[in-house]
């Protein structure tokens, strides 16, 4: 009963940057209002993503060491490929240089112009591909998932396979290239998929004869949550737990940055040979050779050692709870919050937070530099910015049904001390939530659903 600290201990520390709040307020000033604009070394407690963040362990730091630097053919691949092959339980593996190279591996396999791709939720890198390639991409994840307000729900990340079926009887299966599940799924706040519901999409697509592709940037996440909530798996290991999900898919992609404990390096693993030829052609072209496809020898080989770490039980408990923690911390101060927590940060929702300020006026993001200016703490916009669209027929902004503002946690960095700073600055700022008014864009790039990594803001 004792055993509920961190099951590591600290052995290299890196310093972090305390500041003023008259000085971040100039930072931030200088940064458009914009978090993605600011140097790291102006933020305290960085929460603007949990991915290429991580520590990684002795085990990893001396795997690199024996990096295989070979253009072609290196130990280090052979290395990574029977580590994936042992989680993902598929035999064809290519790595690329970070996630958003295998979406487009995968947007160029399995999309094309005027189809649709339904998803639970899709990450904004696949959107960004469909986008550019005309391609139409759906979110069907369950109703509760889409509600920012809603009860807990142990598994917010299913897909609705009624909304499916509608599609299909609508469109007809064959407009409809691929379904992708996100597992965890990042956009309604790191919700996990249950095996039923990937094991209930995957029946429905192979009866229509539609793909089925796995983003599983968190994998091993998710299998924990399938672990500790879902009957029938409480007994299973984290990799039985992990083989069976794939199971249910032809193709997986995964950004490595996140459950692979590593800070670059993607994956597009497959079960289908032809596919696997078909990337192959792609990563030569984009990505490197396919035993490197982007990837060093020592990244591989950190990979390899990470993919594994990532799936000891006791390490996920470690990690699902302290954002567990940090959400409850949160609660204890009356701020809304999605719930349950998930997998890899808490996530608080700005209406809530802020109903004074419309979505027109990103209350989310007004609340990413309220954070940042209290108390030093980066966190990210998930809401109107990010997500907001332009009807194509009348022009006028479309505002996403999520509206929040996460707080990504970086895996093995922080302690309960940091997650203590965020909850007690974000408590202060709820307290004082009525003086705040909302913000708008004055610039943005060209791909709308990348905006926000570039756009500037100014207050109202
Ligand atoms: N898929 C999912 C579900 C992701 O969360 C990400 C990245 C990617 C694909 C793309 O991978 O960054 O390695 O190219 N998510 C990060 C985030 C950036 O902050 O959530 P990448």
């Amino acid at each position: 009963k004792y055993m509920t600290a961190e099951p590591f201990r600290i052995k290299m520390v890196e310093p972090i940057t305390r500041s003023t709040k008259a000085q971040r307020q100039q930072w931030l000033q200088e940064a458009g209002y914009n978090a993605f604009r600011l140097k790291s070394e102006q933020v305290y407690i960085d929460c603007i993503t949990d991915s290429g963040t991580s520590a990684m362990s002795q085990a990893q730091w001396s795997a690199m060491m024996m990096g295989d630097e070979a253009y072609a053919g290196c130990r280090s691949f052979y290395r990574l490929e029977a580590s994936v092959q042992d989680i993902f339980g598929m035999p064809y593996v290519q790595p690329t240089h970070q996630g958003r190279a295998a979406d487009y591996i995968m947007t160029q396999i399995y999309c094309r112009p005027g189809a649709y791709a339904i998803g639970n939720m899709h990450f904004d890198t696949f959107r960004g591909n469909a986008e550019m390639m005309g391609c139409l991409p759906v979110d069907y994840a369950i109703a509760e998932g889409m509600d920012t307000a809603s009860a807990p729900h142990p598994f917010k990340g299913n897909i609705d396979l009624n909304k499916m079926q509608s599609l299909i009887d609508e469109k007809g299966a064959e407009n409809i290239c691929v379904c992708i599940i996100t597992i965890t799924c990042n956009n309604n706040g790191g919700q996990p998929v249950s095996m039923q519901n990937i094991r209930e999409v995957s029946a429905l697509c192979k009866k229509y004869n539609i793909p089925v592709v796995l983003d599983s940037a968190r994998l091993a996440e998710n299998a924990y949550f399938i672990k500790t909530r879902e009957p029938g798996y409480e007994n299973k290991s984290i990799k039985e737990i992990t083989n069976e999900m794939f199971s249910y898919c032809e193709t997986a992609t995964m950004s490595s940055k996140k459950d692979g404990l590593v800070n670059i390096g993607g994956l597009f693993v497959t079960r289908n040979k032809s596919v696997y030829e078909q990337a192959n052609q792609l990563a030569i072209v984009h990505e490197g050779f396919i035993t490197y496809g982007g990837m060093s020898g020592r990244d591989m080989e950190a990979l390899a050692v990470g993919l594994q770490e990532a799936c000891d039980f006791d390490y996920l408990d470690y990690r699902i709870k302290q954002v567990a923690y940090l959400g409850e911390k949160l609660k204890e101060r009356g701020v809304p919050i999605i719930e349950p927590t998930g997998g890899h940060g808490v996530y608080v929702d700005g209406r809530r937070f802020f109903p004074q300020i419309p979505q027109s006026e990103f209350p989310s993001q007004r609340l990413v530099c309220a954070l940042y200016e209290e108390a030093g703490v980066r966190a990210v916009e998930i809401g109107a910015c990010a997500f907001g669209s332009i009807d194509k027929i009348t022009g006028e902004p479309v505002y996403p049904a999520i509206e929040a503002m996460r707080i990504a946690i970086n895996r093995r960095v922080y302690t309960n001390n940091h997650m203590d700073v965020i909850a007690n600055a974000l408590g202060d700022i709820y307290e004082n939530r009525d003086q705040y008014r909302g913000m708008k864009i004055v610039h943005q790039g060209s791909i709308q659903s990348l905006r926000h990594f570039t756009a500037g803001f100014e207050l109202l």
